[in-house]
């Protein structure tokens, strides 16, 4: 438990400053600008810089062989994956909706990505997600509706070989998660996301608050 002078110490800064500086420090070229882009004309929210720019850090980290992503949009998450993989490693994504996946796969050749490195699923996550095999992946990545986001999660921490890392984005709900005054359904299963994982002992878990508030979970 952080003491009330730790605490204030800690707190004693805006935060928001440091937010907006930390998603500004996090630089992102043309090619992710035009992924961008695509995702605003579908509709899709992509990931923050900062988000961006974790995924790729934690890709390399992984040094991941096979890793995979639950809500493709329009491809921003995508190559900030496959930007910090190996060469070698296999990106695969699932969306529901073919529209988005096309638009990634656009984004993915702009990015020089070549296509053999890319599995695109088509399909609800639910029904796709239980035939994928266990213990294969080495990093999974959810971004899909946070309503099923308990979920995603639990068969992430199957599919994940030990060492793997399991990312959730949007943990945070727009600071509705912290403040026990919103008892909106998805903010209660964020919650109820964040006790699981907190408990889970195969699991090493923290919440970042980059984005809209990332969990990284190691699995031991
Ligand atoms: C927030 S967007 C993903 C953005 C993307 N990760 C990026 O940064 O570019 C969420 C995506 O999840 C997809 N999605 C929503 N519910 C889904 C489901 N049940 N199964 C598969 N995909 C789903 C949507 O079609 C949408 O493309």
């Amino acid at each position: 438990m952080v003491t009330e002078p730790e605490r204030k110490r800690i707190m004693s800064t805006d935060k928001s400053t440091s937010w907006s500086y930390t998603e500004a420090f996090a630089s992102e070229d043309v090619v992710l600008e035009r992924a961008r882009e695509r995702s605003f004309e579908l509709g899709v929210t992509p990931v923050s810089p900062g988000v961006g720019a974790v995924l790729t850090v934690l890709a390399a980290a992984s040094k991941s062989h096979a890793a995979v992503e639950i809500g493709s949009g329009a491809g921003v998450s995508g190559i900030c994956i496959l930007r910090g993989l190996p060469g070698h490693a296999v990106f695969t994504t699932i969306d529901r909706d073919v529209e988005h996946l096309k638009a990634a796969r656009q984004s993915f050749a702009e990015a020089g990505i070549r296509s053999n490195r890319i599995r695109t699923i088509p399909g609800r996550a639910e029904a796709v997600l239980p035939r994928l095999t266990d213990g294969a992946y080495d990093l999974v990545f959810v971004d899909a509706d946070k309503a099923n986001a308990l979920l995603y999660a639990e068969q992430g921490v199957r599919l994940l070989r030990p060492g793997g890392l399991l990312v959730v984005n949007d943990a945070l709900d727009r600071d509705r998660v912290s403040n026990p005054a919103h008892r909106e359904p998805t903010t209660m299963r964020l919650r109820e996301l964040h006790r699981a994982l907190g408990s889970d002992e195969r699991l090493a878990a923290s919440i970042l608050p980059t984005g809209d508030g990332l969990i990284v979970a190691a699995r031991r």
